[in-house]
């Protein structure tokens, strides 16, 4: 079979460099990409690293190869053109249909999904012209992914960072394998809560758990891929910010129990992946614990912790809103999970089976999704994202 076509369009700002890393991830995983810069993306990386990673002659214009036709070859025949960093400028360009460059053109003559990558200034994409740039351009099916909030060139800090090259070729993969369909939980608002809560007991040290976050993250990206606006609540997790999606992040219990009942007040839906703990020290001792010679440690004295899944289903912050929670069961699992669907008043529960090597920190998992309706949904031993896939079905056939 013929690799999917990849265009890899390249216009010109600092995160440039960070496309080789992107170029890289999709070669690897058997793409035939051809990376299309223009001429202000050659100011950061040169023409010889795009044609040496990618294994094809690099042009920014439409006057080399002219008997190849290359301004409407390139757009025709690909699967997917992914523009990483697009800048204002080629936002621009692109919302108005100028073509006045080998890109430019190519994204007129494509007829594939295309997936713009915005870096910038805050500044600039906060400008109302880039803002209305994005909205045509999002209007006509393209995927444009929200910048990431961090350092930006020189001193500044704010929104307007490329993504992590990781997250974007998630992105490109996921609308590969999809193709232009509408998205379904386009317009919804979802909120996610992943990682472990910690409680501390003194500055150096916590309760915790062994949850890396990584199913929680598959259920956020997931969902932006969808089209949703994402609000990720991330507990302690150490992982990349998915492309694309509000990232707030919580220590204990109490936190994220206050981020979550912020976030749902306009929710369609939420799913509380996290894994709270149920308990907290009673006390937080301001210094470390010392030990004592000849003493026994003192006790740890632990008080409950607030059920936020129960609470939220109880008091529903709007009608109509679809929650889903997960069920980290070692033992009886399947009886277990129907008890606690009933006990926290949740639309959905997914049960799956934890232990040391099980499903903790592992890219797979496999579980039973109950409805409250008494359906039962199995999802057969695969990647995080297949069971995120399934719990978005549902939660969409819910919402309606
Ligand atoms: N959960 C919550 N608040 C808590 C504890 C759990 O919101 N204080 C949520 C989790 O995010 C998960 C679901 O409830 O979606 C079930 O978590 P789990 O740890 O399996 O259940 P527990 O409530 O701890 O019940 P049990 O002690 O019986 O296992």
């Amino acid at each position: 079979m013929d690799k999917p076509k990849v265009v890899l369009g390249v216009s010109g700002g600092i995160a440039a460099y960070k496309a080789c890393e992107l170029l890289r991830r999709l070669t690897e995983s058997g793409h035939d990409v051809r990376v299309v810069p223009t001429a202000s993306a050659l100011h950061f990386v040169g023409a010889a690293t795009w044609s040496a990673l990618s294994g094809h002659p690099v042009s920014t214009e439409v006057w080399d190869d002219v008997h190849e036709v290359p301004h409407v070859r390139i757009g025709q025949q690909a699967d997917l053109v992914v523009v990483a960093p697009a800048t204002a400028d080629t936002l621009a360009k692109a919302a108005h249909g100028l073509a006045d460059d080998l890109l430019t053109n190519t994204l007129l003559t494509a007829r594939c999904p295309v997936v713009f990558a915005p870096a910038m200034h805050t500044e600039m994409w906060e400008h109302p012209a880039t803002q209305e740039n994005v909205a045509t351009l999002r209007r006509r099916g393209a995927v444009v992914i929200e910048p990431a909030v961090g350092r930006l060139t020189g001193v500044d800090t704010g929104k307007g960072r490329l993504p992590e090259p990781a997250e974007i070729f998630e992105v490109c993969r996921r609308v590969l394998a999809r193709g232009v369909t509408e998205p379904d939980l386009k317009g919804r608002h979802v909120v996610v809560s992943a990682g472990g809560t910690r409680e501390p007991l003194d500055p150096v040290r916590f309760l915790g758990n062994r949850s890396s976050g990584k199913q929680g993250y598959a259920l956020a990206r997931t969902a932006a891929a969808r089209g949703a606006r994402v609000t990720l609540l991330a507990a302690n997790t150490g992982l990349p910010d998915p492309a694309g999606v509000d990232v707030v992040q919580v220590g204990t219990a109490v936190q994220l129990r206050e981020a979550v009942l912020k976030a749902v007040t306009d929710a369609d839906a939420v799913v509380m992946a996290a894994a709270v703990a149920d308990f907290r020290p009673e006390t937080y001792a301001t210094g470390k614990i010392k030990k004592k010679d000849g003493q026994d440690p003192d006790p740890i004295v632990l008080v409950r912790n607030p059920d936020i899944l129960a609470e939220i289903s109880t008091a529903r912050a709007r009608p109509g809103q679809v929650i889903v929670g997960f069920a980290a069961e070692t033992d009886d699992v399947m009886a277990n999970g129907r008890k606690k669907l009933e006990r926290k008043g949740c639309d959905l529960l997914v049960v799956n089976e934890v232990g040391e090597r099980k499903t903790f920190g592992s890219e797979e998992n496999e579980a039973v999704v109950l409805g409250a309706d008494g359906s039962e949904t199995p999802v057969p031993h695969g990647p995080k994202e297949a069971l995120a896939e399934t719990v978005w079905d549902l939660v969409a056939r819910r919402l309606g």
